[in-house]
C-alpha cells in the first residue's frame, strides 16, 4: 500500500466540451445549506479549538479545522460514535509566498468554509452528519442540497471507522502549559472503506469520452462504490491522487465514473514522454493526464479556466500533473 505524497497541476493541455450539465445553479447564492448559515456558529474560530490543520497536495490549500467542545472531546478520546451536536468547522485557504521570505508560504484568503453537524435522525441519510458549505463570502455554491451533502457523505464513508471524521487531533498546547502528558494520538487505521476498483472495457464508457482517450487503451479501472452515486465537483478533483495511484498500479488508467455514466475523472499516465518530472526541486514524479467533467462555477473551482463552446456549462477539463508517490 503506498501513501500519495503530492499532486501537482502542471498546467492544462486542452478544454474540450463534453457533456451536458445535470446541475442546478439556483442553488447558488444562497446563505443557508440543510437549516445552517455560516454564522449559525458565529465565530467559531475563537470560540472553539483548532483540533487540526492539514495541507492538501491536490489543491495547495491549508485546512484548518475546529471543533466544538462536544466534538473535540469525542475526537481526543479516540471515540466515534458523535453525540447529537457534535459539530467540525473546517477553513480553506489558498496560499501564497511570503515576498520577503518566499519559501514561507502563508494562508492568503479563505476559499471556503464546511461545516459537518451531527443529528443522527434529521440526517440519518448522510450517516448522521449534517452537511453544509458556503464560499467565502458564506454563501452556497450551485447543487441542490441533498446531491452535495450525499457527496460530501459518500466520500467521508471512507472515514467510517473513525466516525466519518477524517482528522486526528493534534496536540494541543495547553497540555504542556498545563504540565500534563499530552494523550497518544489515536487515529483510527482500518482500510475496511478503503475504495475499491473493478476492470471495465473501454467500450463500456460514454463515447464522448472514448473519444478523448488514446486510441489503444482497451480496459481502465473503474472505482467502485457510493462515490459513484453521488458525486460532486469536488470529488471530481479530489479523487485523482486515488485514480493515479491506481493507474500506476495496474498500468490502466482509472476512473470515477458517475453511476449515471455523465460525470466522471480519469488519470492515466503522459504517453511518449520518459514518464518523468519533477516536483518541487529534487523530487521526482510522473507524468499523469487527468480529464474531468466540470461546471461553471461549480465548487472548489473558482479559479479554472473555463472554454465553453456552446454557452452554457458543458465542459471538461484535460490537464497534465506530476504526481509523486511513496514506494
Ligand atoms: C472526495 C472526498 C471528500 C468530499 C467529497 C468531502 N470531503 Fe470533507 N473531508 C475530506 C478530507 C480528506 C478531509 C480531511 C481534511 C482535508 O484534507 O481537508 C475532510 C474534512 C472535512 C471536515 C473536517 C472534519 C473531518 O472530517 O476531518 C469537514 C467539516 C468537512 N470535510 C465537510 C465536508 C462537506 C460539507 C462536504 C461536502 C460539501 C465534504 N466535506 C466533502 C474529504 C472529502
Amino acid at each position: 500500500m503506498f501513501r500519495i505524497l503530492a499532486l501537482a497541476l502542471l498546467g492544462s493541455l486542452a478544454v474540450t466540451p463534453v457533456f451536458a450539465d445535470t446541475d442546478d445553479q439556483r442553488w447558488a447564492g444562497n446563505i443557508e445549506m440543510n437549516g445552517f448559515k455560516l454564522d449559525t456558529f458565529e465565530d467559531f474560530a475563537s470560540k472553539w479549538n483548532l483540533v487540526t490543520v492539514r495541507y492538501r497536495v491536490d489543491s495547495g490549500e491549508f485546512r484548518f479545522t475546529y471543533a466544538n467542545p462536544l466534538a473535540e472531546k469525542h475526537l481526543r478520546a479516540g471515540k466515534t460514535d458523535y453525540p447529537d451536536g457534535a459539530v467540525f468547522a473546517k477553513v480553506s485557504y489558498v496560499l501564497s509566498n511570503d515576498p520577503i521570505f518566499t519559501s514561507s508560504m502563508t494562508p492568503e484568503k479563505v476559499q471556503r468554509y464546511q461545516l459537518m453537524v451531527k443529528n443522527k435522525k434529521k440526517f440519518g441519510a448522510t450517516d448522521g452528519w449534517g452537511y453544509a458549505l458556503f464560499n467565502a463570502n458564506g454563501k452556497t455554491y450551485p447543487g441542490e442540497p441533498q446531491a452535495v451533502s450525499m457527496a460530501c457523505a459518500a466520500c467521508h464513508k471512507i472515514a467510517a471507522e473513525r466516525g466519518g471524521v477524517f482528522s486526528s487531533p493534534i496536540e494541543p498546547l495547553r497540555h504542556y502549559f498545563n504540565d500534563k502528558k499530552p494523550s497518544a494520538e489515536k487515529r483510527v487505521q482500518s482500510r475496511a472503506y478503503a475504495p475499491k476498483f473493478e476492470a471495465m472495457k473501454v467500450e463500456q464508457l460514454p463515447k464522448d469520452l472514448r473519444d478523448l482517450l488514446p486510441k489503444d487503451m482497451k480496459t481502465v479501472r473503474s472505482l467502485q462504490g457510493d462515490l459513484r452515486k453521488n458525486i460532486f465537483q469536488g470529488t471530481l478533483d479530489e479523487v485523482r491522487p486515488f485514480l493515479a495511484a491506481e493507474s500506476l498500479r495496474s498500468g490502466a488508467p482509472a476512473i470515477l465514473l458517475s453511476q449515471e455514466g455523465l460525470r466522471f475523472s480519469i488519470v492515466y499516465q503522459a504517453q511518449g514522454t520518459t514518464g518523468g518530472c519533477s516536483f518541487g526541486g529534487d523530487r521526482k514524479g510522473l507524468s499523469m493526464i487527468s480529464i474531468l467533467t466540470l461546471q461553471k462555477a461549480s465548487p472548489f473551482s473558482e479559479d479554472t479556466a473555463y472554454i465553453s463552446t456552446d454557452g452554457d456549462s458543458s465542459l471538461s477539463k484535460k490537464q497534465e500533473f506530476c504526481f509523486v508517490q511513496e514506494p
